[in-house]
């Protein structure tokens, strides 16, 4: 939530670069929040901060600059919003500057403490403009930088930021320029995303690396609690205490700028789902030795500790989450040890059963989901490991775990959650194969077998793409207008079913209701009516008959009460021809395997709907790419 980027440069004379970077970043950055977007820019000799923002995308605000131009500058900040605290509004959105006008700030997160601070700079005479916590924190740094000038007879900027962070509670990460110190932007993170980009002479601020990944590939993480100063030439990080730290982790990114942009197609929701098949191979990729042997060192945590895991417990949001229920079935089934899946957000609230034999499992594609960090910050408190399986380098959850399994599907623009969520499964199947072979659960050829299963789905969910786009659209184009939908499956389909219900309802808006098949007798049954559209994830009969008949039971039951079937099917399956209205088809694959097909049909369903709709695909409504608020 809410996107975030600075920019600092060794040139001392003020030019357009740091403006250019700031937008070029929160064009990178918008999938974070887009209900407004703002600068601020500082260069010597300026008495304030220039600074411009506007309510809607981050188009208004360009075409605003366009009309009449900022100034040149040596440092900026720039930030777009997903409104926490005051609505979206040319007045609420951020920078926020001090009274004097000499700061500008920027901020993620929500302010515990706002209104608090608030009351008490009001009674010493401070104004508000806005109705956010942003601007509090915005007065009180410019108050206290005020005071260091008065008592020190010089800026600074840094010690300002510490510390204001100090003085508040909540979770933030706050980017603040001074015009009296214009070759620094300051920083500071608690709960909240920030990494630094290093450049030659130029260094960057941002939520994540997609902010400045078009100038530079190498990046620091930043720790909880602390303070970062950026100039051109160097880099100083401290705690909020101001002692230095020294240990910041350095990384590479591993993709390219182009790889998080459209590159051609309508929408990155497009791109990324065409990009289903490459995350799958990439998250593959190295885990497994020439003899089919899972190689996972990586991990970092020792085969000894993975030997005495006896319980997993997922948890996760949303997609992730649903990725997660699909590798219960596959875990459980190849390790013999319980799985729980768990939204991250009820976890800590529940006095869950933690020992230091439970794996705790946290699935998060942006790797800043607060509910997911707080629940793997449980767990570590309680004794348990944690192990990330995460999208995202230098974030937050791998940072916070004792281990991490990266998915490397590529970066994920499109606020609703596509690519990742195949990478999620394979990397937990991963998992599952791993203990499998530490533990000595399934023989070693068994394993093989299934690792030679995951190799073949890339050219599987290909086939799907090629083959059953147009199905897909007609089918789209046909419920066009349907007012609500109920998804269907069993077994691992139970997942997929909520997970195609999720698609729908937030991209295309539309009420959806996934549930497990065997439920229909016990209550939804009750919504079909005639025309009523419910879409069936039939799994294969080949070795689960059983269940595959009682999936086709509950196309009948439906089917007798008027409903009109879209089913996913394995190729050539008669008793589904025979009832379903619309078959997707998906290759022969093992049941544990389908999810990686069956999702997609179902992500192509959602996009075609949304864009029949003429909604914005990428960025629906009320929506962020990560949610870093609990
Ligand atoms: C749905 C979607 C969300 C995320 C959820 C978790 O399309 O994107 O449900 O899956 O917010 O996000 P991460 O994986 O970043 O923790």
């Amino acid at each position: 939530m809410c996107g975030i980027v600075g920019y600092a440069s060794t040139i001392s004379t003020a030019c357009g670069k740091p403006l250019e970077v700031c937008l070029q970043g929160l064009e990178r950055l918008e999938y974070r929040g887009y209900d407004s977007a703002g600068v601020a820019l500082a260069a010597p000799g300026m008495d304030q901060v220039a600074v411009r923002k506007k309510a809607g995308r981050l188009a208004n605000l360009q075409a605003d600059i366009n009309n009449r131009p900022l100034p040149d500058a040596t440092v900026g900040i720039g930030h777009t919003r997903w409104a926490t605290n005051g609505e979206p509004s040319d007045v609420n959105a951020h920078p926020h500057t001090s009274q004097d006008g000499r700061i500008a700030l920027i901020h993620n997160g929500i302010i515990e403490n706002a209104s608090r601070l608030k009351f008490d700079l009001q009674a010493e005479g401070f104004t508000f403009a806005s109705s956010t916590d942003t601007e509090v924190v915005a007065k009180l740094l410019g108050r206290i930088a005020n005071e260091i000038v008065d008592t020190t007879g010089r800026p600074d900027l840094f010690e300002a930021v510490r510390r204001t962070a100090r003085m508040l509670t909540g979770a933030f990460t706050i980017l603040a320029v001074d015009v009296r110190q214009p070759d620094i932007v300051v920083g500071a993170r608690h709960d909240s995303p920030l990494v630094v980009g290093l450049g030659e002479g130029e260094n960057f601020l941002g939520s994540d690396v997609a902010a400045f990944v078009a100038y530079t590939k190498q990046a620091m993480e930043l720790g909880q609690d602390e303070a970062v100063c950026v100039s051109g030439g160097s880099v100083t990080v401290t705690d909020f205490e101001g002692h230095p730290v020294t240990d910041s982790r350095r990384f590479t990114v591993d993709w390219d700028a182009s790889a998080a942009l459209k590159g051609g197609w309508d929408s990155y929701m497009d791109k990324e789902i065409h990009e289903d098949p490459r995350a799958v191979a990439d998250t593959l990729l190295g885990r497994y030795d020439t003899d089919g042997d899972l190689n996972l060192d990586e991990v970092r945590i020792d085969e000894e500790t993975f030997r005495q895991v006896d319980k997993i417990i997922i948890v996760a949001c949303g997609t992730a989450s649903y990725a997660g229920l699909v590798a219960k079935y596959a875990i459980e089934h190849w390790v013999r040890i319980p799985v729980e899946v768990e939204l991250a957000h009820e976890f800590r609230y529940r006095d869950p059963i933690l020992t230091p034999r439970t794996l705790v499992v946290a699935i998060s594609q942006s790797g800043e989901t607060m509910d997911t960090l707080m629940a793997l910050r449980h767990a570590r408190e309680q004794g348990s490991r944690v192990l990330a399986i995460c999208n995202t380098q230098g974030s937050t959850i791998p940072r916070e775990s004792d281990a991490v399994l990266y998915t490397h599907a590529g970066p994920e623009i499109a606020v609703a959650s596509t690519k990742a969520f195949v990478a999620q499964v394979v990397a937990a199947y991963l998992l599952g194969l791993y203990l499998a072979q530490v533990k000595g659960t399934m023989f070693r050829d068994e394993i093989h077998q299934i690792v030679d299963s995951l190799k073949a789905m890339p050219a599987k969910i290909q086939q799907v793409l090629d083959s059953q786009a147009d199905t897909v659209e007609r089918a789209a184009k046909s419920l066009a207008d349907a007012r609500s939908f109920l998804f269907l499956g069993r077994h691992v389909g139970y997942p997929v079913a909520m997970e195609g219900a999720l698609k729908l309802k937030e991209i295309a808006y539309t009420f959806t209701e996934g549930f497990a098949a065997g439920e229909l007798k016990h209550g939804p049954i009750a919504l079909v009516e005639a025309g009523e559209p419910v879409v069936v994830i039939v799994p294969s009969s080949r070795g689960r008959d059983l269940l595959h008949n009682k999936v086709i039971s509950a196309i009948e039951e439906v089917k007798a009460r008027g409903a009109f079937v879209i089913a996913i099917a394995e190729e050539g399956d008669p008793d589904t021809e025979r009832y379903a209205d619309v078959v997707f088809w998906r290759p022969a694959c093992p049941t544990l395997m389908s999810p990686l097909v069956d999702v997609v049909p179902l992500q192509l369903f959602a996009l075609d709907m949304a864009r029949l709709k003429g909604l914005d695909v990428d960025k629906p409504r009320n929506l962020a790419k990560s949610v870093t608020v609990e």
